[in-house]
Parts: structure tokens; sequence; C-alpha cells
């Protein structure tokens, strides 16, 4: 199975779905630019369209584009997008990384990279460049494993979750996390951050909202 399949086959399994929607749901949904950054095959951007943003997710992987792509209209094909007030707009993907968006000046009301940051080559200097791309008053929604998350404990709470997923995601993480840099994270145009626990503690959203630019430049 490639990378991109992996991922189409976890983001279809419904605790990963279900803690996903919790995190999107910290975000207040005040519509505005939503920038997916390392989307894969585009879960995060579809649950943010869902809640009404022009979403945009990016990856530098072709196959994880395509994949959300693909997604997005099997999805609207069988009409599963469709809100009870009427339709939104869809999610719409292109092929880029988070240096090519720092590049090019680009920026969002919210900026959100789920299981992002750790695989970065410097995990810190990627969350600083995350944080550029936000927009005063906007907010950045990181989403990352616990140290809490490891093979045994998977296993654990596999049977609660019910899905295999959970399991190799702890066998790939084993505890590897990137929880105390997120907790530690307090860039000087900060207005506030919060932090929600998910699947039982193992899995943890991040909501850090920057500052009005007024309060910047007084
Ligand atoms: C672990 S997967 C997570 C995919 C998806 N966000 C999820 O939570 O299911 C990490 C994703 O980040 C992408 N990625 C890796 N390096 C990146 C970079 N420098 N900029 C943006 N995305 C990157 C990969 O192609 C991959 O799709």
């Amino acid at each position: 199975m490639n990378g991109a399949r992996f991922f189409e086959w976890l983001q279809s399994a419904d605790f990963y779905r279900a803690l996903h929607g919790e995190a999107v749901a910290m975000v207040p949904a005040t519509g505005g630019r939503w920038l997916d950054v390392g989307c894969g095959p585009g879960l995060v951007t579809r649950l943010a369209a869902a809640r009404g943003f022009e979403a945009l997710g990016v990856d530098p992987s072709a196959a994880m584009v395509e994949a959300a792509d693909t997604r997005r209209d099997e999805l609207a094909g069988k009409r599963l997008l469709s809100t009870a007030t009427g339709a939104h707009p869809a999610a719409r993907f292109e092929q880029a990384s988070l240096d090519d968006l720092v590049a090019s000046g680009a920026t969002a009301h919210v900026v959100s990279a789920a299981s992002l940051v750790l695989v970065l080559p410097k995990p810190r200097a990627g969350l600083e460049a995350l944080w550029r791309l936000v927009e005063p008053n906007g907010h950045l929604l990181v989403i990352e494993t616990m140290p809490a998350l490891t093979f045994t404990s998977a296993v654990r709470h596999a049977q609660h979750f019910g899905d295999l997923g959970l399991v190799l995601w702890g066998l790939a993480r084993s505890g590897r996390s990137v929880a105390p840099l997120l907790d530690a994270f307090r860039p000087p145009d900060l207005a506030s951050s919060a932090h929600q626990p998910l699947c039982a503690g193992l899995v943890g959203a991040w909501s850090f909202t920057r500052r009005p630019s007024q309060e910047l430049h007084p």
C-alpha cells in the first residue's frame, strides 16, 4: 500500500474522522480562508469546508493531492457534502510544501497542520513557519499524537475505538511526540491558546490565536 492509499484508509476510519472533527470544531465557525498544510487525502480540509470555510488543502505529494481530489469528488457524487442549509464551497487541493507557502507570502484566517509538525525535519522551525501564515486574529490548529500513544496503549484502546489504524499509528509513533514543543509555543503576538485531549488523551489538538494587527503596531 503506498502512502496516499494508507492515509486514505486511515482517514476513513471512524476514530480518525471523529477526533479530527472534534479538533476542527475548536475553531469558531467564522468562515474565511482555511489553509490545511500537509493535508494528505484531505480529511481536515473537507471538515473545514463543511464548517463553512473556503478551505484549501496543500501537500507536496502529487499522489496525496490526487487522492484528496478524488475523495472530494466521490463524496460530492454521493451528496454527502451537502449541508442542511444548502451547498457550501467544496474543498480545493493544490500541490505545495510549507516552504512554498511561506515563500509565496500565503496567509489564511485559519491554518491547520494535522500530523505534520513531527514529520518535518525541523519541527520548531516548521511550527514558526506555520504561525507566519496565520492572519491577525486568526488561528493555528495543530493536531499531533501525545507521548501516551504507543503500540501498547493503542492496543488497549483499540477495542473501544475499534480500529486497527490506531494500533498502527501507535506502532509508528511509539511515544515520539512534539507535544512539549506545542505546550511551550508562545510567540510574541499570541493572544490565547487552548489544548484539547482527543481519543482518550492519546492525541491532542492545540489552537493558537493570533493578536489583532493593531495590538502588534500600536
Ligand atoms: C503524516 S501525513 C498526515 C496527513 C494528514 N494531514 C492527516 O492527518 O491524515 C503528513 C503529510 O504531510 C505532508 N508533508 C511532508 N512534508 C511536508 C512539507 N514540508 N510541507 C507540507 N506538507 C508536507 C506529507 O506529504 C503527508 O501527506
